[in-house]
């Protein structure tokens, strides 16, 4: 049945009642492949709150690179997780606010009406690592939007209780949409896997991108010094704005990226610009980096072993670039260097960030804000790297700035694209 996406902002129920379907952007497993191809706009149920479940109505979805690899089906298909093979379809989305619509049993901290964003983790209340160690090594553990369906690109959404968090006040919808998924990782790579402290000098890939501008902030309010690695100089305005002590221009140093199958020689010359890019980043921090931000992966990783000082770390959570990693290991062990994986965050540093955000002292960095009718393009724009900060999706809210309820500083617009 065709779906008139213009329409997602009107309801016809109350809190407390679903309808029976709602409009919803679906990637099919036959359709994998550009994000322009692969996803879809489909008319689909709505589903009903199980035990500690709540179903929230989407105000604003917030665009990430999860669902470019779910709609390319790459490295993996989505298909082979969580609830996929139950309902057969992806509903992508892993970051959203919005109003809460209906509880399940057992919920008591939430009730329909509440306004909230999302954070993206999930496990079974039943795993003891939930109540022990940390959510993120329960076996049940996953991304709601990526390893689940039931995400953000839809006018209704199925989450656990424990992933909602007050929506801050002096945001408006597509405000509050836009950080939870790179804002809450980049806050456990950096504050708990890679212990940054005052006074620590930290090097960030692609410090104007999702990541990066929350990594570039979360310096800045620690009191270490960070240089940020972009493609455009006007990309390095804003990691400057965002208080980075300076930025590096990575066209400068193209050659140091590797692409892996390199000859003796082409590696060589490889590492002669690696060298060369780390004494640029020395130069600005005034010493070599206590901690790289890295998530690029192949192309950046050689490089991010040599630059981390000795005994420094490199805190990797991605691989855009590629996941197969090679890189000197001499350059480790000699300098007793440590690679930490991190992976999304929990509830509480998702809870202790998103307060920074309710104060004011981290803020979104929004680059546009699109109409529901846009998520694959929005998508597509990700995958060609066209993109600058965050995307947000407009899906409840039938306009920009709606859902403002306090004063305070809204998002850092980022007005340049690449
Ligand atoms: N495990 C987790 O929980 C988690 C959470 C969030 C994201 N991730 C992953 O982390 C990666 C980045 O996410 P994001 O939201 O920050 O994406 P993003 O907004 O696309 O930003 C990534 C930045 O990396 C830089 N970059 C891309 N390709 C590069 C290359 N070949 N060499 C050097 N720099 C390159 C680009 O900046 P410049 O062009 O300006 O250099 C780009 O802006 C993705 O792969 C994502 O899936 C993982």
């Amino acid at each position: 049945m065709a779906v008139d996406v213009s329409q997602v902002a009107q309801l016809e129920v109350e809190p407390g009642t679903l309808p029976e379907t709602m409009a919803a952007w679906v990637i099919r497993e036959e359709r994998f492949g550009e994000p322009t191809e692969a996803f879809q706009v489909e008319e689909i149920e709505v589903p009903e709150p199980g035990a500690f479940e709540v179903v929230v109505r989407v105000m604003a979805a917030g665009v990430n690179f999860n669902n470019v690899w779910a709609a390319l089906g790459e490295p993996v298909s989505v298909f082979r997780y969580g609830d996929h093979p139950e309902f057969g379809h992806h509903i992508g989305g892993s970051d959203a606010s919005g109003i809460v619509w209906k509880v399940g049993d057992g919920v008591t901290r939430w009730k329909p009406g509440d306004e909230v964003v999302v954070h993206c983790n999930q496990a079974s209340y039943e795993d003891p690592e939930v109540h022990g160690l940390d959510p993120l090594a329960a076996p049940s553990q996953m991304i709601w939007g990526y390893e689940t369906t039931w995400g953000s690109f839809a006018q209704f959404t199925k989450v656990q209780a424990q992933q909602l968090l007050p929506k801050p006040a002096h945001l408006s919808w597509e405000e509050a949409a836009s950080y939870g998924l790179t804002y809450f990782t980049a806050y456990r790579m950096l504050l708990d896997r890679a212990k940054l402290q005052a006074g620590h000098r930290v090097l960030i890939w692609g410090a104007a991108g999702g990541l990066g501008v929350f990594a570039t902030q979360l310096c800045a309010l620690t009191g270490a010094d960070a240089v940020g690695v972009v493609s455009s100089d006007e990309k390095g305005a804003l990691v400057e704005q965002l208080g980075a002590k300076g930025y590096v221009n990575r066209n400068e140093f193209a050659g140091m990226l590797r692409r892996g199958g390199e000859s003796p020689e082409e590696e060589k010359a490889r590492f002669k610009e690696s060298r060369r890019f780390t004494k640029a980043v020395e130069g600005i921090l005034g010493g070599p980096p206590d901690i790289v931000f890295e998530h690029v992966g192949k192309a950046t990783f050689p490089t991010s072993v040599l630059a981390v000082k000795p005994f420094g770390k490199v805190v990797i959570c991605g691989a855009t670039s590629g996941y197969t990693l090679d890189f000197d290991v001499r350059y480790l062990w000699m300098r007793q260097k440590e690679i930490l994986g991190s992976h999304f965050a929990n509830a509480w540093e998702a809870t202790k960030a998103n307060e920074l955000i309710e104060q004011g002292k981290v803020r979104p960095v929004l680059w546009q804000t699109m109409g529901f009718d846009k998520v694959a393009e929005a998508h597509q724009l990700l995958r060609d790297n066209k993109h600058l900060g965050k995307i947000s999706i407009l899906v409840g809210a039938a306009a920009e700035g709606e859902g403002r309820r306090g004063e305070g500083p809204g998002a850092i617009r980022a007005e340049v694209g690449a």
